[in-house]
């Protein structure tokens, strides 16, 4: 039975890229499979003095363009904007809260959601503002976007300004992997099924890869992403949640605090990458001009909004050892890049090879079983094991064989990983939100290789957009004896 529930869902940065193509989108959905009740109202606060009318014309606009299939529908988007308000506030000035506060309590009792989808230095204002306002209930959450903060000191600093107003248990931490069905998917996988407990450990796995491609580049974003990196834009959050849960211990149920505590503790069992290891465990990397899918594309520095002699990465590969039992001498291999060759996120867990073979070499020689977890494009997830060649061949004649183990064509629409998020903050449900421990944990870590990096002058190695970056990057695996999986 759907539950109906009445809330309001304040945007603030409501005209915002986010908002527009994934918020309102997700929303949207939402609303129309009965998740939030008709009485709801979905509040976008921004700075840019839209009349109603001209607010819903731009979500309705935004909404045709951004609902994938064909989703957009003319006659519920006349329900739909029932649930759509404007209000104007310039979100720096404690003086322009008046009208946005006269509308919050107009419902004073009602459950209110207050999506900060702005930049993170405004976190600490709006929630004072909130506060001075008196519009924080005990029935108020907060959601706040990555990135919560550059390091752990300016992650601290975001992190006071907002527990001044909210409890730890009203902050929502977004990290819209954690959204992805198939991520979700990972602890269905691991913790639903016999068959992987046993053998989900280092006596049985040699190493795990995970890989989060992308082919676009910053998409308008330099002056942020120049400031960020792929460290901390990506591996300090995104591909660390991944890590975590293909990694962490079983926890003890699917409550917010469990899963939580299983992902901290990983996070705090990862090796330091810190002196020489900063130069055999870690590559930096940055595109230059090169070629995607026979188009020609521009140069990190070229790109719109660029300026030369900046040594952000926009490519990052590092080998990550988790110092506990379980991992003992498996290594985690890392990797994420802009402007590589294709759109692709996947993770491969590497099985060891058999001790011993009774097979003559005949046909393919015996590989090592593959769990290949595809988050995207398609998702899917796939086990290789061998099997025998049919019919009769000269002696046993072995071959590899694919089993899929989800197919997504079967699958009904795989709801935006903002949808699932989204209506986990309006069930209160925090299981798939990062705790402060936990982002604080991730950036100790972080910061670690960020400092080396500095400190011993590690610059990045410049790479062909359209590659799978520097080459240094499979120098990293082969090393150790391994290769990156599909290369
Ligand atoms: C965002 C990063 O968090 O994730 C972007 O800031 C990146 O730089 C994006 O492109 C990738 O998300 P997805 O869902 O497209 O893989």
């Amino acid at each position: 039975m759907i539950q109906n529930i009445v809330c309001d869902i304040i945007i603030f940065g409501g005209h915002g890229d986010l908002a527009l193509r994934k918020l309102m989108p997700a929303l949207y959905h939402l609303c129309r499979n009965g998740y939030i009740a008709k009485e709801s109202r979905i509040i976008s606060v921004s700075r840019d003095g839209y009349s109603q009318e001209e607010h819903i014309a731009l979500t309705k606009e935004k909404l045709q363009l951004n609902l994938k299939g064909d989703c957009y529908n003319e006659e519920y988007f006349e329900s739909f904007k029932e649930y759509l308000h404007y209000v104007q506030t310039d979100l720096k000035e404690s003086g322009s809260y008046e009208g946005f506060a006269e509308l919050m309590r107009e419902y004073p009792e009602r459950e209110r959601i207050n999506y900060l989808s702005t930049s993170p230095v405004l976190f600490g204002t709006i929630c004072k503002n909130l506060h001075d306002y008196d519009l924080i209930t005990p029935v108020s959450r907060v959601v706040l976007e990555k990135p919560i903060g550059r390091d752990l000191a300016s992650s601290r600093v975001i992190n006071e300004e907002v527990a001044k107003h909210f409890e730890e248990s009203a902050i929502f931490r977004i990290d819209h992997y954690l959204g992805k069905d198939t991520v979700q998917n990972i602890m269905a996988l691991r913790f639903s099924n016999m068959l992987f407990m046993p053998i989900w450990n280092a006596q049985y796995i040699d190493h795990i890869q995970i890989t989060v491609a992308e082919s676009v580049g910053l998409e308008g974003r330099w002056d942020y992403y120049n400031e960020y990196g792929a460290m901390r834009d990506m591996i300090q959050n995104h591909l660390m949640q991944l890590l975590c849960l293909v990694t962490m211990e079983p926890p003890c149920s699917l409550d917010g605090n469990s899963v939580r505590d299983e992902k901290l503790k990983v996070i705090r069992s990862l090796r330091p990458i810190e002196g020489d290891d900063l130069k055999t465990k870690t590559v930096r990397g940055q595109y230059s001009a090169g070629a995607i899918e026979k188009e020609a594309v521009p140069g990190f520095f070229e790109e719109e909004g660029g300026s030369p002699n900046s040594d952000t990465e926009t490519f990052a590969a590092l080998r990550v050892d988790i110092d506990n039992w379980r991992w003992h001498n498996v290594p985690i291999y890392l990797r994420t890049g802009k402007r590589m060759s294709k759109r692709y996120s996947e993770i491969v867990v590497d099985f060891k090879e058999i001790p011993h073979s009774i097979f003559p070499n005949k046909g393919s020689c015996i590989d090592s079983n593959k769990l290949v977890i595809r988050l995207q494009p398609d998702e899917s997830i796939s086990m290789f094991v061998m099997n025998k060649t049919p019919g009769l061949t000269d002696g046993m004649r072995l071959q590899k064989v694919k089993l899929d183990l989800k197919v997504a064509e079967n699958a009904p629409r795989v709801p935006d990983a903002y949808e699932y998020l989204l209506l986990d903050v309006v069930r209160n449900n925090p299981t798939l939100f990062m705790r402060r421990d936990e982002v604080e944990a991730a950036w100790i870590w972080a910061d670690t290789i960020l400092d080396g990096w500095a400190e011993n002058n590690i610059k990045p190695k410049p790479y062909p957009a359209g590659t799978n970056g520097p080459a240094a990057s499979i120098a990293m695996i082969e090393k150790d004896g391994r290769s990156w999986y599909g290369e």
